[in-house]
């Protein structure tokens, strides 16, 4: 089958491409666009290492084609950063000690986005189910939890508002 063109909007930027039809949204951006920060885990939808956000809501890239994508805003993990600083969700990571071998850190940063984004003051129940969908192997997703805690009053404050 020959190949499609898919636009995207990426991290702000216009991304246009070629990719079979059948080519998962994960493997375009790692792959043909060169955002390897999103990550593989599963493919089955289960782990949640490869969660971006899709129009604002986050989304499993394993478990869609790049074609469905086309046309839509997408955020990875290589937006979060502005003008050389982290975002408050990433230093409130590192101040947690939220990651070990960082396999689980991108998509957990991203459903925590959409999750504060629903939830601005969420309670510790509330983090623990939002991140439910995503498998941490390290840390037992205490300082995880701690993090986004610590992350969300100053992204209300206006540090930086949910990506
Ligand atoms: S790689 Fe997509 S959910 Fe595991
Ligand atoms: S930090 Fe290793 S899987 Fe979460």
């Amino acid at each position: 089958m020959s190949d499609v063109a898919v636009r995207l909007t990426v991290n702000g930027r216009v991304r246009d491409g070629r990719c079979p039809p059948r080519r998962l949204l994960v493997d375009f951006l790692r792959e043909d666009l060169g955002l390897t920060g999103t990550h593989v885990g599963c493919e089955h939808g289960i782990c949640g290492a490869c969660t971006v956000l899709l129009d604002g809501e986050a989304a499993r890239s394993c478990l869609m084609l790049a074609v469905q994508a086309d046309g839509a805003e997408i955020l990875t993990i290589e937006g979060l950063m502005k003008d050389g600083a982290l975002h408050p969700l990433q230093e409130a990571f590192r101040e947690h000690h939220a990651l070990q071998c960082g396999f689980c850190t991108p998509g957990m940063l991203m459903t925590a986005l959409d999750l504060l984004r629903v939830k601005p003051e969420p309670t510790e129940a509330d983090v623990r189910e939002g991140l439910s969908a995503v498998l941490c192997r390290c840390t037992g997703y205490h300082g995880i939890v701690k993090a986004v805690q610590a992350a969300a009053p100053r992204m209300r404050t206006g540090q930086r508002r949910p990506a």
